[in-house]
């Protein structure tokens, strides 16, 4: 039986123009087509709570949602260091478009916007560890393709030594090698198997790495560590760990690569956290920020030895992507650094970064009963929800039951005109990443509508009356599909 469809004989009328969506298509048809093609049920859980939007640009760091709600934007998770849209970014790029002189995918030729992204990028790591002088840079088109390099890189460096090390909650992406460097069920499970030998040790526990290094020194290819584990929840190791771990890995010849991609280029405060905590990495991972918020753009930047084991003489092709190195994204990254550096925007970072969380613990203080912790590190800011029901009592269910509390409270968050993030590894901890340009006062009033919207509910239970009741149903509905 053939139960193929005919061809259609009428020419084809693509359904949606870009004239239309220049022209402002309505919220309903845009979340109508999203649950209809795309990641259908993502945008239902989110509708669900009522943050699906689409969310307007007011300005660089603020929003508004179709029922006019006025939104700050701390969202973006990590990768938007001047918000939305921001003008001297945004002018820039007219410029760039209005000269077309370069490549736009130089693969087989060298480009000048590339070269000039790898000089800066080397510039700026040898400033703050000279021994990067002659370091090389690979460039991708997320996060977690930057960590694909690294990995690469990684083996080929040691090719006779079996193991990488990673660490609980780490997050270092989705795609196959990075998800076997995630250590979540929930993203790993069905898709399984993945990279083997992963050895996945406690994050912060120098004992455990000790303990995993005498036992396979010679055995490790390389150690995996974010300096602040951010989708973990933002957490800081203890003083002198990281330290510590490039010290004794080092010994081994182990190559240490720090993803810097959510904590590095200023939003925790530091050019490179991992160096401000004396950890001087082999190989280090960047994106976010890179991009600076308007382009996806990875980076990973490794000693020249390892590169040369990678990618030396002819085997330079052996690792490559299409889009990697563009020069669109690399001029924006050029200009995204330049602002970075001249507006002295990671100084900022450190100084706000106090300021939020001295207010976050204030507000922890005086709500205990719905904030376990706040965590912070830079401008990167963590709220620890109490989960709605007593763990004790839900045993299996207690992860369901942490994700429900942060999406009521991003619920919350979002009435009380904040945009938040949720936390890939740490279901009950919501972020705020604001802007690290976001200006002072509406900094200040960050915090103020976070403070003010908490306090509409001081025990975390308090969240489900306060969420409508056909929102929940729908979500339990999403729940048990
Ligand atoms: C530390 C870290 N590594 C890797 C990734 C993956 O980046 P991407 O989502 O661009 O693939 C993330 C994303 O959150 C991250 O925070």
């Amino acid at each position: 039986m053939n139960n193929q469809t005919p061809p259609n004989s009428k020419p084809l009328r693509l359904p949606v123009s870009s004239a239309d969506v220049l022209a402002d298509m309505s919220a309903s048809k845009v979340l109508q087509l999203e649950q209809a093609y795309g990641n259908g049920d993502l945008i239902r859980v989110l509708a669900a709570l009522g943050i699906a939007g689409p969310l307007r640009v007011l300005d660089p760091w603020q929003l508004e949602d179709p029922k006019g709600i006025h939104l700050i934007h701390a969202g973006g998770y990590a990768a938007l260091p001047f918000g939305e849209g921001y003008a001297p970014l945004v002018d820039f790029v007219k410029a760039y478009l209005e000269h077309p002189t370069s490549l736009a995918f130089p693969q087989q030729s060298a480009a000048s916007w590339r070269a000039a992204l790898e000089t800066n990028l080397i510039a700026l790591l040898s400033h703050h560890a000279a021994s990067h002088h002659d370091s090389q840079v690979f460039f991708s088109n997320s996060g977690a393709e930057a960590i694909e390099a690294a990995l690469k890189f990684a083996r080929a460096a040691r090719p006779n030594a079996r193991y990488l090390i990673n660490f609980v909650k780490a997050y270092h992406g989705k795609t196959l090698g990075a998800l076997s460097l995630t250590p979540n069920e929930e993203y790993q499970a069905p898709f399984r198997p993945l990279l083997p030998d992963v050895l996945t040790l406690p994050y912060g526990d120098m004992a455990a790495f000790e303990a995993v290094i005498q036992k396979h020194k010679n055995d490790i290819a390389a150690v995996i560590i974010e300096p602040i584990q951010g989708e973990g929840g933002v957490i800081v190791p203890p003083p002198g760990y990281l330290a510590a771990v490039g010290q004794l890995a080092r010994k081994h010849g182990i190559i240490i690569v720090a993803d810097e991609i959510q904590s590095g280029l200023g939003r925790t405060g530091h050019a490179f956290a991992s160096l401000a905590a004396g950890l001087e990495p082999d190989v280090i991972t960047l994106a976010k920020p890179l991009g600076g918020g308007l382009l996806p753009v990875g980076a990973t930047i490794a000693r020249k030895h390892i590169v040369q084991k990678a990618l030396g003489g002819l085997a330079s092709k052996r690792h490559s992507n299409t889009f990697g190195g563009g020069s669109l994204a690399m001029a924006v990254a050029l200009k995204s650094l330049d602002i970075i550096i001249e507006d002295n925007l990671i100084d900022r970072a450190r100084d706000f970064g106090e300021r939020g969380l001295a207010r976050l613990y204030k507000i922890q203080r005086t709500y205990p009963d719905i904030l376990s912790e706040v965590r912070g590190a830079g401008m990167l800011f963590a709220l620890q929800f109490r989960p709605l029901i007593a763990p004790q009592h839900l045993g299996d269910y207690g992860e369901l039951a942490a994700q429900f509390t942060s999406g009521l409270a991003l619920r919350s968050l979002h009435q009380g005109g904040v945009h938040a993030c949720y936390t890939l590894n740490s279901s009950s901890t919501l972020r705020l990443t604001p802007a690290l340009n976001i200006p002072e006062l509406l900094f200040d009033e960050l915090f103020d509508r976070t403070e003010r919207a908490i306090s509409q509910h001081p025990r975390s239970w308090q969240l489900v009356p306060q969420t409508p009741l056909s929102s929940l149903l729908k979500l339990a509905r999403l729940a048990l599909k």
